[in-house]
């Protein structure tokens, strides 16, 4: 891997947290092999990957069948940061994973589109503040010297933006058996976006179940849930809150009117032609 900085490297066109992963491992992820009944969930980063994660659990476990890990970390780990964790490869089904890669890094047999992909994106301006406070507070990211510099590695980081994430997934969908949700959809409507996971996953719960799963999976509950706040990472490497404020458009708090236009300008040139709609406020 070529390092970029004493945080990052970068292999196959993609940035990784250093000395999380290896070249080797990221390239047998191209013979992994995949199980009909995985289930994946993928992300950039800060877009809801651990609220999905609760949902999707919360789904599973109450649809019977899911073995019990200590946290949300172990029951559904990421795929590309191993960190000694290849047991989960011999796990009973249903696996469940994370993942924040594109999809050519991903693992071929996906293809099959059997296994389910759950990919669940978020506006771009509320993204990049979320990834703000969490870069100032984790110990394995580099802390943005301002938010101005860290707007401009979010718009220039090459092939592993936020631009390219969404432009890749969504130019590669028809070869996946795969759902999209948006971060504001589950925040307007918890309970459809609940529902609509379900179906995709199969899972038929009852009326009172999703309740239970869509109350599972509040910010206020979740916050409080050991499993699930993440709260059980080490405060040295981390000390800032996953569930931080949880809402949409806190990017006006802190976008200047200049660096609004820049991300919409940025967004009509990479994205303008996939029709995506976006829900700012
Ligand atoms: P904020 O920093 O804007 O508060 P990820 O899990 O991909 O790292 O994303 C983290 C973001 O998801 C944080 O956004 C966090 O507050 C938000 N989040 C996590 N759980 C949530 C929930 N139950 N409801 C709403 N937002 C949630």
């Amino acid at each position: 891997m070529e390092q970029i900085n004493d945080y990052m490297c970068r292999y196959k066109n993609f940035n990784f947290v250093k000395n999380l992963t290896t070249a080797e491992y990221i390239d047998s992820l191209q013979s992994f092999e995949i199980r009909d009944s995985d289930i994946f969930l993928v992300t950039y980063p800060k877009s809801g990957t651990i609220w999905t994660q609760q949902i999707i659990i919360s789904i599973c476990e109450l649809g019977g069948g899911l073995n019990e890990y200590p946290n949300n970390y172990d029951q559904m780990p990421w795929l590309e940061y191993r960190e000694g964790r290849e047991d989960y490869y011999f796990r009973p089904s249903p696996r469940l994973f994370s993942s924040h890669l594109t999809p050519a890094l991903m693992p071929p047999g996906l293809k099959d589109k059997k296994a389910k992909i759950i990919y669940v994106m978020r506006n771009p301006k509320d993204n990049i503040v979320s990834y703000y406070h969490f870069s100032s507070t984790f110990a394995d990211l580099e802390t943005p010297k301002s938010f101005e510099w860290l707007l401009e590695q979010f718009v220039k980081v090459p092939s592993s933006s936020w631009f390219d994430h969404i432009r890749e997934w969504h130019l590669k969908k028809d070869q996946y058996n795969i759902l999209f949700l948006t971060y504001e959809d589950m925040i307007l409507d918890l309970k459809t976006a609940v529902t609509k996971i379900c179906s995709f996953l199969g899972k038929n719960l009852s009326e009172e179940a999703i309740e239970q799963v869509v109350e599972k999976s509040t910010f206020k509950t979740m916050k409080k849930d050991s499993k699930a706040n993440y709260e059980f990472i080490p405060e040295e490497r981390f000390s800032g809150k996953f569930l931080r404020k949880g809402q949409i458009g806190d990017w006006k708090n802190i976008f200047t009117v200049a660096q609004s236009e820049r991300i919409d300008k940025v967004l009509q040139e990479k994205l303008g032609d996939l029709s995506l709609k976006f829900i700012w406020e």
